[in-house]
């Protein structure tokens, strides 16, 4: 018997591009870009009107320990609007608001209530006609900023003027299903800090995303008709040829859905994947430095997952057939799911490949809402 067919070769070929370009991209930003000087002229004194914008659709639970997580904030109020844009929430979300607006008179809060829901970013676009404020943020209500300074820290990163948006990196909160979103968050992070020191990372975070009011104002608010009103937002102000960035400094806490959490990967994948196709068809020019950055990016999430399924397919059938080589490797392929860091790395590429899949008959704008406590 043959020791290799050329599917076999083929198959090889694939799983080494699969694994070989995220490894030596990895390796290229964590040794390249990420030691880098951000070279950013920073004024601490910088302190805009900031106008920071909740969405809440059915939030009951959660609502009101993210109001006090926004009040500890250290800002003079004078300084501050909070605008909490509500697409009409059954469970009970408004009077929870209410009820915390009468407890603190001092917080200069202005609730909106729309009366049907059409999605996070539709219901953005609606607050930020109300909005005051020089510098943007917004921010979900199942995300917790870690101290008081968050807020002025963030806003501090938007003093330089090549600077046009500011997002957070990511820790998950609760164990259990934390424990795959932690290793998942370790490598992106990594990524999204040396891509940010580069130029600008083209992955943004709903949990603290801070921009210029007058360039989102420039692009025409968030989009509507694609789910990642974070990320695309961010990569086109970064096409504008402003900076997109997630500073170490600025962390956010969220909380990993107990229940759902497969749906929860699955839909954020689908919006991601949006985002990158939307972003692949735009005609304007992308800035050089920007290029290589969200070119790599978009095919790490529309590409690569598939070269690891039409790569498992021929060793399958060559196994099947006898063929020892394919044996091992198959059996090396899912001996290694001990590790954690593979594991985590795995599944991502299986959501990423059903995402795309479930892309083709729904976007999931108008998202249904995975319980977190
Ligand atoms: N007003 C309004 N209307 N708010 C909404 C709606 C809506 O139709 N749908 C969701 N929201 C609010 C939620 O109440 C929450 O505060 C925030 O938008 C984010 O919703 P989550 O349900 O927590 O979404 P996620 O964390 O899974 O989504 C992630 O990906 C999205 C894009 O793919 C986050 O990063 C989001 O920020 C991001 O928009
Ligand atoms: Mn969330």
């Amino acid at each position: 018997m043959k020791l290799m067919t050329t599917l076999d070769i083929i198959a090889i070929t694939l799983l080494a591009i699969h694994f070989g370009v995220p490894l030596a991209y990895y390796y290229y930003a964590k040794t390249r870009w990420l030691p880098r000087p951000w070279n950013l002229k920073l004024d601490p004194n910088y302190q805009p009107k900031v106008t920071i914008i909740i969405p809440t659709y059915n939030e009951a639970n959660l609502i009101q320990e993210k109001l006090d997580n926004i009040h500890m904030q250290e800002y003079p109020r004078d300084k501050l609007e909070i605008i909490i844009i509500d697409s009409a929430s059954t469970d009970g979300t408004i009077q929870k608001i209410q009820e915390w607006i009468q407890k603190h008179p001092d917080e200069p809060i202005k609730l909106i209530q729309e009366p049907e829901r059409r999605g996070k970013a539709h219901a953005l676009n609606h607050a930020l006609q109300y909005a005051t404020g020089e510098i943007v943020i917004i921010t979900d209500v199942d995300a917790f900023w870690p101290d008081k300074n968050t807020l002025r820290e963030t806003v501090k990163w938007l003093s330089d003027p090549t600077v046009g948006a500011v997002s957070c990196l990511k820790q998950p909160t609760n164990p259990g299903k934390a424990g795959i979103e932690q290793g998942y968050r370790s490598y992106y992070n990594i990524l999204r800090l040396a891509e940010s020191k580069a130029w600008s990372t083209p992955i943004f975070h709903g949990e603290l995303a801070a921009y210029k009011k007058h360039l989102l104002q420039e692009i025409g608010g968030f989009p509507t008709d694609i789910g990642a009103d974070d990320s695309h937002t961010a990569s086109i102000i970064a096409m504008r040829g402003y900076r997109a960035i997630t500073p170490e400094e600025i962390t956010c806490k969220e909380i990993t859905p107990q229940k759902g959490y497969h749906i929860w990967r699955i839909r954020r994948a689908q919006h991601l994947i949006q985002h990158f196709w939307r972003t692949l068809l735009i005609k304007s020019k992308i800035p050089s430095h920007f290029k290589s950055l969200i070119y790599t990016e978009a095919y790490l999430h529309l590409v690569n997952p598939w070269m690891l399924l039409v790569a498992t397919i021929p060793l399958i059938a060559s196994t099947v057939k006898g063929n020892l080589l394919a044996t091992t490797l198959l059996s090396l392929g899912v001996l290694l799911l001990i590790y954690k860091t593979y594991r985590t790395w795995i599944t991502t590429q299986i959501y990423l490949i059903v995402a795309t899949i479930r892309n083709t008959w729904i976007k999931d704008l108008a998202w249904e809402k995975q319980e977190k406590s």
